[in-house]
């Protein structure tokens, strides 16, 4: 059944949520208030660097899926997905300035006129806002009794890099409501998708979505801490790891120790989920000490560098990776930031290379040699440190023979050479 969507959010999971309902066929209007991003949608150009993305969009816009400033297509949509984003504030609560005038934007479209219409909550919120928060704003403009207009909760599970795979073939989806005439709705929208479907009740929606990441960064710093304790043995953490994640009840996945998760997700959903915790006086002890673990990650790259080099002062250290991971140039919370930050402070000379994430971080940090290849960032560096798991990096071999020492320490494990150091193996 083809059905009218509007979006609002042209961020990571606006996007990719727009342009994915497109290719299942629905008419779909990718609302944001930056002219500039709608205008560069609009003419076929992806705003984010995603796998697959850019060909997509270009398949269906101007055909059915457009990029609008305005609201003006949302009274004549079947259903409005929320896409905005949520980020921490400064005491690590959850903002909702931005879904808050989402909201309100909506209920002035919706005032009026409008048909029969469902509103989804697709961002991450805290659980109970939608109930909370969102609904009774949403009444401000309209009555929702009166007219037949519900509220939904759809959490993404969207991986960044591979977000068109996850869209297309997802381990659930997720429907958070009250409504069954609305659920129908939403699993309509996902028709042609063959996967399961959780129908649930509004804030465990939201609550399954805080408490997936969770897990998932719990995954990776229980990962770390055995890497440590493998390390300090002489034991082989990945093979550990491989053999633990062959048990069904754990899973192979998430498993990889390293420099530790970045991103916009896990750092921030998991600081936020503590701080609910807290307000509700619990004390989540696991919670605290994962992500505890992952900030003493750059700190222990760093531990290991000078036991190496000694002193990094004067000494040159090629960074190679930017982004946060692999797929993407997004370099939020990127273990890279603290690494660059650290090795500033110790006067080390640096040169850093990421196939697509220079960009983002010359704006962030711009006084450091970025260069054209990882070849040029080794030559004559004292030592490298390998903190992004592109592919290609597995390719780098003669590259190594340019450095003036040969010591390079492994964030993410992705190279081929024997004269690599992993930061847990
Ligand atoms: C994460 C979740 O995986 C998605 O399911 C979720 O929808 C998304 O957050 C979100 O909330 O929107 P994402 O942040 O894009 O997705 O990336 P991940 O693949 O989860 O990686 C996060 C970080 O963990 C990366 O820095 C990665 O390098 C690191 N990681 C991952 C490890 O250190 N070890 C692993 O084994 C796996």
């Amino acid at each position: 059944m083809v059905m009218k969507i509007s979006i609002i959010g042209a961020g990571y999971v606006g996007l990719v949520s727009s342009i994915c309902l497109s290719e299942l066929n629905h008419t779909v209007t990718l609302i944001d208030n930056n002219l500039d991003k709608v205008e560069t949608i609009n003419s076929g150009n992806s705003p984010i660097y995603e796998r697959g993305l850019e060909k997509a969009l270009i398949k269906h816009i101007n055909h059915n899926l457009r990029s609008m400033s305005d609201y003006d297509s949302i009274p004549k949509s079947d259903l409005t997905f929320i896409c905005v984003g949520t980020p921490l504030s400064s005491d690590s609560k959850t903002d909702l300035r931005m879904i808050k005038s989402a909201v309100e934007s909506i209920g002035m479209a919706l005032r009026n006129e409008g048909k029969n219409h469902v509103v989804v909550v697709r961002s991450t919120v805290p659980p109970g806002t939608t109930d909370k928060i969102i609904e009774p704003l949403l009444q401000k403009y309209v009555r929702l009794s009166e007219r037949n207009i519900k509220l939904a909760v759809n959490p993404e599970f969207l991986r960044e890099g591979s977000a068109l795979q996850d869209f297309f073939q997802p381990d659930r989806i997720v429907i958070g409501c009250r409504d069954a005439w609305a659920a129908d709705r939403i699993t309509d929208v996902y028709k042609g998708i063959n996967s399961p479907i959780l129908r649930t009740d509004l804030i465990t929606a939201e609550m399954i979505k805080y408490a997936s990441n969770a897990f998932l960064a719990t995954k990776i710093s229980f990962s770390n801490e055995i890497g440590n304790i493998c390390k300090s043995m002489g034991i082989n953490t990945y093979e550990v790891m491989g053999g633990v994640g062959m048990d069904h009840r754990i899973g192979a996945h998430f498993l990889n120790p390293g420099v530790g998760f970045g991103g916009s997700c896990l750092p921030k959903d998991l600081a936020a989920l503590i701080k609910l915790a807290e307000s509700h006086g619990e004390h989540p002890l696991i919670l605290k000490s994962v992500l505890e673990v992952n900030e003493d990650r750059p700190m222990r790259m760093i531990r290991l560098l000078e036991k190496r080099l000694g002193t990094i002062k004067g000494k040159r250290i090629a960074v190679i990776g930017l982004a946060f991971k692999n797929g993407t140039d997004d370099i939020r919370e990127s273990r890279a930031i603290p690494i660059l930050k650290l090795l500033i402070e110790r006067e080390a000379q640096i040169t850093a290379y990421d196939p697509v994430a220079i960009p983002p971080m010359r704006i962030l940090i711009p006084d450091i040699i970025y260069c054209d290849n990882a070849g040029e960032a080794l030559k004559d560096a004292d030592a490298c440190l390998i903190l992004t798991e592109w592919p290609e990096f597995g390719e780098l071999n003669e590259e190594f023979d340019m450095m003036r020492s040969r010591v390079i320490i492994e964030g993410r494990k992705v190279l081929s050479t024997q004269y690599s150091e992993g930061l847990c193996w």
